[in-house]
């Protein structure tokens, strides 16, 4: 696939190092082979080396670096690190060497806060929200930015019609279930680096609702036009719009009917959706019925890259999902 081409080869070029938390994993150790094969990335396995030779026999794993968080030289300064961070929420130096050596999102987070790596990768076994917590207790969300969210890069098949954007950013998909205006505004400023900095396109912001241009009055309306007002105040040089139905942002005929004065209707590359249940559902009704490939969720608006798997993974998605966080650590 073209673009997922050319996201290795910019991810090659900057020579990053990538831990993968679930380094037992099949997955995950199937992922690294890959990756330092095609030299998109370095490596580092979090788990135990001889484990995952042992489990793994039929891959080659010359040139990945094995860490064990229970064994690791590092793990008693990261757990003081950890502890220091988290002490005034009642986390006690036991604890925090505890979590550093029985999980392996807060040993990766800590090695990422330290500078020992430049990304981290997990959830083909954590769940969504355990590499979140790990992620928001330890990286925090980067400066101007107070809540952290997610996209999905989504990559429309060949004979998609209605554009010719290599990929679209959906936002946002697996993190903030409610989000009010100020939140939905932070996704928006984030949706609009990641369409810059993972497709590398000028994004054309669609704020998404069942209404377009106030076609329908209900409160969850006036949360998506509170949230553009937002926006606009803070980015005024962003082009985005809203609030639009899926048709008027993507559909050239549709969105010059229902917004004739709008320069997002009919040509949007990023859709921010209004709740969590829309965004969950609307990429997986694109990855299934509409054949896109669904490359996530990225997180983003955190200060260091750290990004999730949906559990059902396979290694090339995990490769995939390493590229990105090499680039968003470039950024
Ligand atoms: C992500 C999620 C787990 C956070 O849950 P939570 O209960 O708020 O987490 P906690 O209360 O333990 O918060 C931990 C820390 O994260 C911070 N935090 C929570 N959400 C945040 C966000 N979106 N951005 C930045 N920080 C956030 C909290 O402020 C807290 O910080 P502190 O401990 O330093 O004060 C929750 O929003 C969630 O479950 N979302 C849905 C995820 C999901 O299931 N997705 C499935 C679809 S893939």
């Amino acid at each position: 696939m073209k673009f997922l081409d050319g996201l290795y080869e910019r991810a090659s070029k900057l020579g990053k190092i990538i831990a993968l938390a679930e380094g037992e994993d099949f997955r995950a150790a199937k992922a690294a082979e890959i990756l330092t094969k095609k030299k998109i990335c370095k490596v580092v396995l979090i788990g135990d080396e001889r484990v995952i030779l042992e489990k793994f026999p039929e891959l080659d794993l010359e040139g990945v670096t094995f860490e064990n968080p229970k064994t690791a030289a590092n793990s008693d300064n990261y757990a003081k690190v950890l502890y220091e961070l988290r002490k005034e929420k009642g986390m006690t130096l036991e604890a925090a060497d505890k979590l550093i050596r029985t999980n392996a999102m807060f040993y990766g987070c800590v090695a990422l806060k330290m500078g020992d790596i430049d990304g981290l990768v997990g959830g083909a076994v954590f769940s969504s929200a355990d590499v979140s917590r790990a992620a928001f207790q330890v990286i925090k969300a980067k400066k101007g930015i107070t809540s952290v969210s997610s996209c999905f890069v989504m990559v429309p098949p060949d004979d998609f019609k209605y554009s010719n954007a290599p990929a679209f950013i959906f936002s946002d998909c697996a993190v903030i279930p409610y989000p009010n205006p100020n939140q939905l505004s932070d996704i928006v400023s984030a949706a609009y680096l990641s369409a810059k900095n993972i497709v590398e396109v000028e994004p054309k912001i669609a704020m998404l609702s069942f209404s377009t241009k106030g076609s329908a009055k209900h409160e969850s309306c006036d949360n998506v036009r509170a949230a553009l007002d937002i926006v606009k105040e803070l980015h005024p040089d962003y082009n985005v719009d809203g609030e639009m139905q899926l048709d008027a942002a993507i559909v050239e005929s549709v969105g010059k009917q229902k917004a004739p004065d709008s320069t997002v209707a009919g040509q949007a590359n990023v859709l921010v959706f209004p709740n969590l249940d829309a965004g969950n559902i609307g990429y997986k009704l694109a990855q299934r019925f509409g054949g896109c490939m669904a490359i996530g969720p990225i997180m983003q608006g955190l200060a260091l890259p750290v990004n999730d798997l949906s559990r059902g993974c396979v290694a090339e998605d995990i490769v995939a999902v390493a590229a990105i966080t090499a680039l968003q650590s470039a950024n």
